[in-house]
Parts: C-alpha cells; structure tokens; sequence
C-alpha cells in the first residue's frame, strides 16, 4: 500500500500488473520453485525443515495475493458505487402526469350513445366559405339571424365558422343520403365573458332519412345528455328560432347546483341554456338538393364547454382556457 495502508492504489496497480507480479513470484521461473528444485541437492536431515519453510513462505505469499485482489475487487466496486449518484432502485416520487381536461372529459362521454346507435363521425373545416356557414343553412345576407352569432370574418367570403352547422351543409351537399352524423368541432365567436369563450367546443348532431320526426330529436338529445352529465339530468325544451330549423327549440338543463332552486349560478332561473335543435328547414334540405317531400331530418348544436361548466360546477368558463394547471387538475380525471 502506498501510504503504509494494505489498500491497493487503484491508479497504479491493474488485474494484469498483479498477475504478472504473482507469476514472478510463484510460477515455474520464480525463485522458490528453484529452492524446491535445489532442495535435492542438501543433506536428507536438513531437506524436511528446509522445504517446510519455503512451502510456508509460498504459501504466505499466495495467501497475501488473495488478499489483495480481494481488496483490489472491493475497492473498485466501491468506486463504481461512489460515482454512481443516482440510485436507480428508489421508487419515483414525483411522477408528474397530466390530467384529462373537462372539457375532453365530457365530449369523450357525450360520444358513447352515438356509438352505440351507430353514428357516423364527421369532421369539417374551421375556416370556411359564407355559404356553408349562413348562406345554405337559410342565413341570408343581411338576414337579422347573421347578428345571432358575432362573426370573425376573415378574407372575402371566408368566416372562421361560428356553429358546427357548417358540416350539415357539406355533408347534406356532399354526402349520399340516408346521413346519422355527429360532428364534434371548434367553433368562432367574437364574444367573452363569464359565459362565453372566444373559442370553443360543440356537438353537432344531423339525421336526414325517410320519417323521422321529433320523437327522434327527443330520444336522441336525452341518450347524449344522460351521457354528457354522467347522471340522469332534467330537461326542458323551449320554442325558439333558428334559421336552419323549423320547428326550433333551445334546450335546457335543470340546473346541476341547486336542481332548479334557482340561484346565482342559473341567474335564478333554475335551469342552464346549453345548446339550440329543431326540424331541419325544408328550404335547408331543398337548398341542398334533397327532396323534402320524401326526405326529413332532425339536427341538433349543443355548447360542450356549457356542459362541462354546469356538470363540473365550474362557476366562471374563462377559467377552462387561462392555464392554471392546478385548478384543471383538481377534478382528477385522468
Ligand atoms: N347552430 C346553432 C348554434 O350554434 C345550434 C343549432 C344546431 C340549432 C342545429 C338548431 C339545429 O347556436
């Protein structure tokens, strides 16, 4: 050892040096293996002790040998050990993994009924031309119902759309009757405040086939609510307008904090506003090309964010979309 210590000095000695070193002294060449073979050489009564003593000797020195590659293998263990900081055995303590979204929450259970009574998914575009956003839908230019919906217009005749409706005049156009579509999408508004976002999510639901009446629109709308709000919810349907159907009505839901109480939340009306359905418009489905002296059709658009706002009692929607990761992640849907 270097310092007196019988630690081998990792930096000088290496497994080869050592052997090399034990071959010199106990191999074939080595001294002692001369002074067994000279041991024929001395008087019979001294060759007893003589080759007792060098086989003790061999034997202290092969013992220390062991010894010290015993050490040697310890220390570099110990070396490997000390440089390894990370002790990859230890259980992780910080796994930080994301939540589900609300929103993503309520438009991955809303979809189940549709695929169980065998909708088709249909998707359309975002940016689009005037006339599959208002014009074949029975929006006319300079129609009043255009100031429903607050428009970001982009170039010439292209709107971010405001409704998912744009995919029942693409597929009403465009597609091969008889259509059972649901359309999940984006959607455009210049509005935002306590109750509307800028950008948001809905359903779209369209069904254009011989008979179909209310009755459809009805059963349809309370499968995917039930759904929606993952528990049996109270609904009420109130006449209304929309360009597009006719009969129209808005749907509503009996408020899921004080179950039609009234109170803050429901600005005392006891029930929350989440979405518009109706007739498809026989002008819509002429507009389109489809006979509506055989054809019928039933649609419907409801406010996804709406629903996750009222099912997660979320009280302001603005705080869906500012990012607060902790707040998103308190309803632990993962
Ligand atoms: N597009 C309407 C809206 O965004 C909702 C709606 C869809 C109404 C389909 C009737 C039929 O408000």
């Amino acid at each position: 050892g270097k310092n007196g210590s019988n630690s081998p000095d990792l930096n000088i000695f290496s497994n080869e040096i050592m052997e090399e070193i034990r071959i010199r002294f106990t191999g074939k060449k080595s001294p002692l293996q001369e002074w067994l073979k000279s041991l024929r050489n001395i008087p019979n009564e001294e060759r007893k002790s003589a080759g007792a003593k060098i086989n003790e000797l061999k034997s202290e020195i092969e013992n220390s040998f062991k010894s010290f590659s015993e050490n040697y293998r310890i220390q570099v263990e110990n070396k490997k050990l000390n440089s390894e900081t990370d002790d990859i055995t230890l259980p992780l303590t910080q796994l930080n993994l994301g939540s589900r979204h609300p929103v993503m929450t309520v438009m991955r259970d809303l979809m189940v009924p549709f695929q169980r009574m065998g909708f088709s998914v249909v998707d359309g575009p975002e940016m689009d031309n005037d006339f599959f956003n208002f014009e074949a839908l029975n929006v006319l230019k300079d129609h009043p119902a255009r100031e429903m919906q607050d428009t970001f217009f982009l170039a010439s005749e292209w709107v971010l759309r405001t409704h998912t409706s744009n995919v029942q005049s693409h597929a009403m156009k465009e597609r091969k009757l008889p259509l059972k579509i649901v359309c999940p999408g984006c959607v455009y508004r210049n509005e935002f405040d306590m109750t509307h976002l800028p950008a948001f999510r809905q359903i779209e639901c369209l069904v254009v086939d011989k008979g179909i009446h209310m009755g459809h629109l009805r059963h349809t709308i309370n499968e995917l609510l039930n759904a929606a709000f993952a528990r049996p919810v109270k609904l009420r349907f109130r006449s209304s307008y929309f360009p597009f159907t006719e009969p129209s009505a808005e749907v509503d839901v009996e408020c899921q904090q004080c179950f039609g109480k009234g109170c803050r939340s429901c600005k005392h009306t006891g029930w929350s506003e989440i979405g518009g359905c109706g007739v498809v418009n026989k002008k819509v489905l002429e507009s389109c090309g489809i006979d509506s002296s055989v054809y019928s059709g039933i649609a419907f658009g409801f406010g996804v964010d709406r629903i996750a706002k009222d099912r997660f009692a979320i009280s302001d929607l603005r705080s869906l979309i500012d990012g607060n990761v902790s707040f998103l992640k308190s309803f632990g849907l993962v």
